[in-house]
Formats: structure tokens, C-alpha cells, sequence
């Protein structure tokens, strides 16, 4: 894993909090695992499987010391809160959550049973919640982050995607009405809705596997690339940070402009 480097946030920046990052072992949120350790935080990643979390640490041990690796199911809320409890005690009051466990497959809706469209509704949407309800008590109030990771099919209708799509725009909604709640109470409630990340689970399955794919797809994108681990890690870095303050109960797309629905072609030699 690797930070952006150099970064326009200075050093130092998480000194002294304690983040709690749901599907922290893998993909993004290792990311911002590695990026939150870099900027002096405490960091607790959540996982399902024991000795991936325990590689996932090793991995975030590289860039700050205080690491603690749990595995929970974020569907299972009463093993999902003891994992809360027990970063609560090694490292202190939450000051972020990140909700980040995901689940994905590509099929058209006629391909997917009932249970498939409820194991990713699941991860996703009762996931986050499930996440927030169990660390909302143990918020540093006033002053913590919560910010959930969508994605843009969130907010656009995409092929294959009926599953991801309604569990993504239900946790978009969960942000916003969170937000209403949270905010009196000091705690800051937004999303980020990222595009195609490279090197990560959700390209890997969504890109059709091929190179060639991943390239035909990377040029739909208007900024011509998908997007990295490292620069979303700066994005969630800058809007957990007190340079942030009044953003609240939104959903930032980073994803190069990939969810703007355009139309129209450029006169000849236009760019
Ligand atoms: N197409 C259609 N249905 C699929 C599928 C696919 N490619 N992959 C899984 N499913 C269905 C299964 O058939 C099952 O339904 P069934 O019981 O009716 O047969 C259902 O989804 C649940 O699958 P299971 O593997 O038992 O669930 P799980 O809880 O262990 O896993 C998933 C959840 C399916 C989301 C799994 O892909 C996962 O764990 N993903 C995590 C990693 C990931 O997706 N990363 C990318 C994030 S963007």
C-alpha cells in the first residue's frame, strides 16, 4: 500500500484520535488505514477473516504504530459491537468511523436471487447502519467523523447493479438523515461516492477482468482514469479533518467526473 506522497495536508494531522474502519483489511479502507496510521491516528480495521485483518495490520504497522485488528461480521450488530467496545478500550473514544465494508457482484437482476440482492443490501446498507447505531455512544462529542463510502452507483442507474445500486443509495439517504440527527450533537456525517479505484476487489469483479476492458472503461471516465487507493485516502483525509468542518451531510463524488450525465460531442479539434 501506498500514501500519496507528497501530500498538501500536513503531518501530524490525526494526532491523538482513534479511527474505526469497517472493511479496513482490504482495498480502500486499507487505504485510508494506512493514510489515517501516517497522519498520527490510533486505527482499528474491522474484518471477516482473522488472518487477512492480521496481514491488513502488518500492513498499517508500516506507517504508525497504534494498530488493532478485529473481525466481525458487520451484519452480525452484537459482534460488531463488541469489536466497537474493545477498540473503545485499547484506543479511546471513536473520533472517526469509517464505514466501509462492502459487498459486490456483477449480475443482471434476473441472475440474482433473493438472498444475493440481500447479502449485498446487507453489508452495505444494514452494515453501515448497523455500524453507526453501535458507535454513536462511544462518538467523542462534539467533534467526531462519520463517513461512509457509496459509490456512484448511489446515484446512477448501472447494469448489473440493482443490488449495489438500491444499497448505495440507501446508505446516501442514511448519510443525510444521520446527518439531521448528528449534527446537533457535534458529529459530522458525510460519504464519499468513488468511481473505479484501481487495485482493488470491486474493479477486479466489476471490470470484466481484462485489461483491455479496464482500459475501454478507464476512458469513459472524462478525466481518462480511474483513481487510486492513495488519492481517495487524501479525499477521506481532508473531510475528517477540521478543514471540513461545515461540510455535513454529504455525498462527494470522486470519481473524475465519471457519474456527470453529459451529452454532445466537441466541434472539430475541440480537445
Ligand atoms: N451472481 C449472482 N449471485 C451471486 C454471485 C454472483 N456473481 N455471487 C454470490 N451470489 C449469491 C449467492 O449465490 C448467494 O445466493 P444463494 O444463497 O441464493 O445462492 C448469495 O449471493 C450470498 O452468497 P454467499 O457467498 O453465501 O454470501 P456471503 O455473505 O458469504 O458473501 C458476497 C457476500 C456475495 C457479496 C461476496 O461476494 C463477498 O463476500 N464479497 C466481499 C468482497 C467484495 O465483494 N468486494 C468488492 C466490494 S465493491
Amino acid at each position: 500500500m501506498t500514501t500519496s506522497n507528497p501530500s498538501v495536508l500536513r503531518d501530524g494531522l490525526l494526532a491523538g484520535k482513534s479511527a474505526f474502519i469497517t472493511g479496513g483489511t482490504s482495498g480502500i479502507n486499507l487505504g485510508i488505514a494506512c493514510r489515517f496510521a501516517q497522519a498520527g491516528a490510533r486505527v482499528t480495521i474491522l474484518g471477516r477473516n482473522p488472518e487477512k485483518a492480521q496481514r491488513a495490520a502488518d500492513e498499517v504497522r508500516k506507517f504508525g504504530p497504534d494498530v488493532l485488528a478485529l473481525t466481525a461480521d458487520v451484519r452480525d450488530y452484537a459482534a460488531l459491537d463488541a469489536a466497537i467496545r474493545t477498540s473503545v478500550e485499547k484506543h479511546g473514544p471513536i473520533d472517526i468511523l469509517i464505514n466501509g465494508a462492502a459487498g459486490n457482484f456483477p449480475a443482471p437482476a434476473v441472475g440474482i436471487s433473493a438472498n444475493g440482492f440481500k447479502a449485498v443490501v446487507d453489508i452495505d446498507l444494514l452494515g453501515t447502519f448497523n455500524a453507526c447505531r453501535a458507535a454513536f455512544e462511544h462518538l467523542r462529542k462534539p467533534g467526531a467523523n462519520v463517513l461512509s463510502i457509496s459509490a456512484t452507483q448511489g446515484s446512477v442507474p448501472t447494469l448489473a447493479q440493482v443490488h449495489a445500486c438500491s444499497a448505495k443509495a440507501g446508505v446516501e439517504m442514511l448519510t443525510r438523515v444521520l446527518a439531521l440527527e448528528w449534527g446537533p450533537a457535534g458529529v459530522r456525517v458525510n460519504a464519499i461516492a468513488p468511481g473505479g479505484v484501481e487495485d482493488t476487489e470491486g474493479m477486479r469483479r466489476l471490470s470484466g477482468g481484462s485489461e483491455e476492458s479496464r482500459k475501454k472503461g478507464a476512458e469513459t471516465v472524462p478525466l481518462k482514469r480511474f483513481t487510486t487507493c492513495a488519492e481517495l485516502a487524501e479525499v477521506v483525509l481532508f473531510l475528517v479533518s477540521p478543514a471540513a468542518a461545515y461540510i455535513h451531510g454529504a455525498v462527494i463524488p470522486v470519481d473524475g467526473g465519471h457519474a456527470i450525465a453529459g451529452f454532445g460531442t466537441l466541434p472539430m479539434g475541440g480537445g
